[in-house]
């Protein structure tokens, strides 16, 4: 006879609702703040486990060596149902916001040191996105890393986090996969393996960069606009914008070994986001902007998280022994995707972008 499930069995209610006992396992002993506090973090570790499989799924597709531009709209479709889920997070954060300091202090005690700096797939979602291990926000010694890995050795829970987090960081992340394929964006029609490309790539960050200094005495106008502002030191900030730009498009902070392919993929970003109203590169563009999005979400997640917890533990130390708040408020100032965003200070108004060399490439009928 075939069985027909029903909406306990499917969801398996049985257990997902006998998983709020906390440190004694009773719920019987869990306040109604504790259960609270268990229930929406338990909430969140379900929405990182979609995300996580969402950013494999994602990461899959674009990590490949030739990335259909069919495929795009799918590699989209998971990473907005990721920046979806960190956008509700973003919300989520309120209903923790209904505990007030005492109510926290209450049972504070019993769970430390146990804290969100141990979150094994908040760890594995930042090394899959592709967060930097120089860029991690290390306190006093005090290393999230280094943390779980000593808490691996202590039990086979722990053991089995530290796995994870350890097989994560074998994998390729979403921000190599992404390189990878900025790598291949046809500049000015040309791809890398053409005869020239290289060339033709320089000469387009010669030619955008020309462009760019040509708008020095516009925006030293503008700025002298501004009332009490002094004229040296508008002509300095447009002057380093520029510097800027040429260390960044000719990726002079890359290892020499890595700044050809740092210089196409910077090449490749900059051609998508100045030639965005081309056909051809409306999804590249719907990828680059979804990705923005994403971190833009996790990083307000992160700004709300940290303003949740100054009202309701102030400033003092975390139970997971960091700072608290102001460690909080460095990982927020952290950018996985970091070229994605500092190319945005550099685009320049359509009206004075170089000419496009080959349109028609690009499905442009003029
Ligand atoms: C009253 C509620 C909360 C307080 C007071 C609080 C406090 C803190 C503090 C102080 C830290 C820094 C590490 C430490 O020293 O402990 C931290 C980290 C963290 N918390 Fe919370 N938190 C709360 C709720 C939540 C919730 C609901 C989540 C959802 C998953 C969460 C996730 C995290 C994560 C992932 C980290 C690590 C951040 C990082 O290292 O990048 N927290 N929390």
């Amino acid at each position: 006879m075939t069985r027909v499930p029903t909406y306990w069995d499917y969801l398996k209610l049985d257990r997902l609702l006998d998983l709020q006992g906390g440190v004694d396992d009773d719920e019987a002993e869990v306040s109604a703040d504790e259960l609270h506090f268990i229930v929406v973090h338990q909430a969140f570790e379900l929405w990182f486990k979609l995300a996580l499989r969402e950013l494999r799924l994602a990461r899959d597709l674009l990590a490949a060596p030739h990335v259909a531009e069919e495929v795009i709209p799918h590699v989209v479709h998971h990473l907005a149902r990721i920046h979806r889920i960190f956008h509700l997070g973003v919300d989520q954060l309120a209903v923790v916001e209904t505990l007030t300091p005492q109510d926290f202090l209450a049972f504070r005690d019993k769970l430390a040191p146990a804290s969100g700096f141990q979150s094994f797939q908040m760890r594995e979602l930042e090394v899959l996105l592709g967060l930097d291990a120089r860029d991690r926000v290390v306190e006093g010694g005090l290393d999230p890393m280094g943390m779980l890995e000593r808490l691996g050795r202590g039990s086979p829970a722990g053991q089995l986090a530290w796995e994870r987090v350890q097989a994560a960081r074998a994998e390729t992340t979403l921000r190599d996969g992404l390189r990878r394929w900025l790598h291949r964006t046809p500049i000015q029609g040309s791809s890398p393996g053409d005869p020239g490309d290289d060339e033709v790539v320089r000469g387009f960050i010669e030619a955008y960069l020309h462009a760019l200094e040509g708008t020095h005495g516009r925006e030293t106008a503008r700025l002298q606009t501004v009332p009490g502002a002094d004229a040296a030191t508008s002509e300095a900030r447009v002057a380093q914008g520029e510097s800027l730009a040429r260390q960044f498009l000719e990726a002079r902070d890359a290892p020499e070994a890595e700044r050809a392919f740092t210089r196409r993929v910077r090449a490749g970003l900059l051609f998508i986001e100045s030639y965005r109203q081309l056909p051809l590169l409306a999804w590249p563009r719907t990828l680059v902007d979804t990705v923005v999005e994403l971190e833009e979400q996790l990083v307000l997640w992160r700004g709300r998280h940290a303003r949740m917890v100054e009202r309701v533990i102030g400033r003092r130390i975390g139970t997971g022994g960091s700072s608290g708040v102001d460690y909080l408020d460095a990982t927020a100032r952290v950018r996985i995707f970091g070229e994605l965003w500092t190319v945005r200070t550099i685009l320049l108004p359509r009206d004075v972008v170089p000419p496009l060399a080959d349109p028609a490439f690009y499905g442009f009928r003029a």
